[in-house]
């Protein structure tokens, strides 16, 4: 199958051939190569060649598309989230409009052991069916490559059905998908007299149980004050990297925890949330291969304060932008509008948040390769814009979709 797209406004995103970009960082991030009135020529799923339309070579496609006003770029690249769940969680939104927190509502044993309560009643067959919905939709906005985490299982079994649920919709659907083994979500109930011994579950049983059947990628841990402290942060991430799952964290989000430092000590892939990032963390991530990341949904969602973008860009460091899509925190995995919160509360400019969804998201999942920029031989995972007179446009018209087509 060879798709011809021709007449495109702007192919953005390009990469040439001879570079070999992983990350975009500090002042970089503003720079967006792109061709203006471009081709693309796909083949069998791979970017074969593009260039100008002054020079466009005669190419017999099984399909030619013709992209006049629109804008052809990279598919979004979602590096943190947690597609698969149960049910939503709106009677805790509600409780939180009314005055209690994130953080009551989990001391009172709703949050995420709610969430578990209601994934460990659901069977594997519904769960599957109720993710694959959601991942439908966030291609549909555009969405390419998603990281699924587990979390919400916090025993063997539901661990273990989560990322089987994972590696069916990675088997069945046309999108890269990545997997994070979270048992360090939160305590469970049986457990909230005897923390060490839920700790000593994950890595003697859980751990070996899911790399052994190759369900999980990554390791995460829930890094927080109430939750997983450092020294048990560090313990997990190591039982994790015997296994050869490396860490990708969740770090910093209600407090200052010491959370990047020791995703950074760990060799961590991304440190992620980091709504608590002073000149302590930012010192951590310079010279260090981690990557930020961002999840300014869940800090829109929860109505706490945002990430502060400019600072890490600023020194000089890469950013990462991901949904963070969960029933709690943050029940929505659109990355457009993730790109207007980037640009409207982070005062990121537009190509600097899309190179932290295209290109960083896709180093922030090892996909960098394959995925995050337009280049030779990449995988041609494409989004296909309704007519637009320039990609700002798509964050400025925030709530409303920008995405014409999506080519996996
Ligand atoms: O990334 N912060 C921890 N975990 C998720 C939320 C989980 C939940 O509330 O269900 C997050 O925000
Ligand atoms: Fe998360």
């Amino acid at each position: 199958m060879s798709i011809l797209i021709v007449n495109i406004k702007s192919l953005l995103g390009v990469e040439a051939a001879h570079e070999a970009k992983r990350v975009v960082a500090g002042a970089d991030m503003k720079l967006l190569p792109e061709i203006n009135n471009a081709w693309v020529h796909i083949d069998n799923g791979i970017v074969k060649a593009f260039g100008s339309m002054e020079n466009v070579p005669e190419i017999n496609a099984d399909e030619t598309i013709d992209a006049t006003g629109k804008i052809v770029m990279p598919a979004f690249c979602d590096s943190h989230t947690h597609l698969v769940f149960a049910k939503s969680r709106h009677g805790e939104f509600v409780d939180r409009i009314n005055g209690l927190s994130y953080e009551e509502i989990a001391r009172r044993g709703g949050g995420i052991l709610n969430s578990a309560r209601m994934l460990n009643e659901t069977d594997e067959a519904e769960l599957f069916d109720n993710s694959l919905q959601r991942l439908e939709q966030v291609v549909s906005q555009g969405t390419g490559a998603i990281e699924i985490k587990s979390g919400y299982g916090l025993c063997l079994e539901g661990e273990m059905k989560m990322l089987r649920v994972a590696r069916k919709l990675k088997e069945q659907t046309k999108v890269a998908i990545k997997t994070s083994l979270l048992a360090a979500h939160a305590y469970p109930l049986e457990y909230k007299e005897n923390k060490q011994g839920y700790i000593n579950l994950i890595i003697n049983e859980i751990l070996p149980k899911v790399a052994g059947e190759g369900l999980a990628d990554y390791m995460d841990v829930f890094c927080e004050q109430g939750f997983f402290s450092v020294d048990d942060t560090e313990r997990l991430l190591e039982a994790g990297w015997k296994y050869g799952l490396k860490p990708k964290i969740h770090a910093n989000q209600l407090h200052y925890s010491g959370g990047v430092q020791v995703g950074v000590k760990m060799n961590a892939l991304s440190v992620d949330h980091l709504e608590c990032v002073g000149d302590a963390e930012i010192e951590a991530l310079k010279g260090s291969n981690t990557m930020p990341t961002l999840l300014p949904g869940a800090a829109f969602f929860l109505g706490i304060q945002y990430q502060p973008a400019r600072k890490i860009i600023d020194a000089g460091l890469p950013v990462c932008l991901a949904s963070d899509y969960n029933p709690g925190s943050c029940p929505s995995g659109n990355m457009q509008l993730l790109m207007s919160l980037a640009c409207t509360q982070l005062k990121m400019n537009p190509e600097e948040a899309i190179n932290a969804m295209t290109i960083n998201g896709a180093a922030a999942m090892e996909l960098d390769k394959e995925m995050g920029t337009i280049k030779l031989g990449k995988k041609a995972k494409l989004i296909i814009t309704k007519p637009m007179p320039h990609i700002a446009f798509m964050p400025y018209d925030y709530g409303n979709n920008s995405v014409e087509r999506v080519i996996l």
